[in-house]
């Protein structure tokens, strides 16, 4: 989890994430999830190359991680913190609240060959010597 700037004022909270800060990759796209319904399990696959960092912009929900071997589990509810996720673990986003969205800094293009989908050819590729 790392945090995200935001400048506060009496008008509200304006938060920034630009090239290099906070993390170090460059964003080729962005995407957001929204009207996700609370029992909804999103993700469920992992990104062999794609660098990610996820904020909750609004509401909260959970996002578990896998390296193949150990599971963590995040609770994302701040739009002044992100959660990088580099590539090789499978993600499962879950227990989206009402009214939440979830913004997605990604280090690639979209890439349909990037993705795993198979748990088990997963668990294959990031356990493998
Ligand atoms: P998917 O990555 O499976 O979503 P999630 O992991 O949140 O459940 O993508 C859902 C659909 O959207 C799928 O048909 C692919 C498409 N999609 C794009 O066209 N462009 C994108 O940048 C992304 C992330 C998904």
């Amino acid at each position: 989890m790392i945090p995200v700037p935001a400048m506060r004022d009496e008008l509200g909270a304006l938060g920034v994430v630009e090239k290099d800060s906070p993390f170090p990759f460059p964003i080729k796209r962005v995407y957001f999830l929204y009207d996700v319904p609370a029992e909804a399990v999103r993700g469920s696959h992992a990104h062999k190359a794609l660098h990610q960092l996820i904020i909750a912009v609004a509401g909260s929900f959970r996002v578990e991680l896998d390296d193949g071997r150990t599971r963590t589990d995040f609770q994302l509810s701040s739009p002044a913190q992100g959660l990088a996720v580099p590539p090789g673990y499978w993600r499962t986003l879950h227990d989206f609240s009402a009214g939440s969205a979830a913004l997605v800094l990604a280090s690639e293009e979209y890439d349909p060959s990037d993705y795993i989908r198979d748990y088990d050819v997963f668990v294959e590729w990031a356990t493998r010597g």
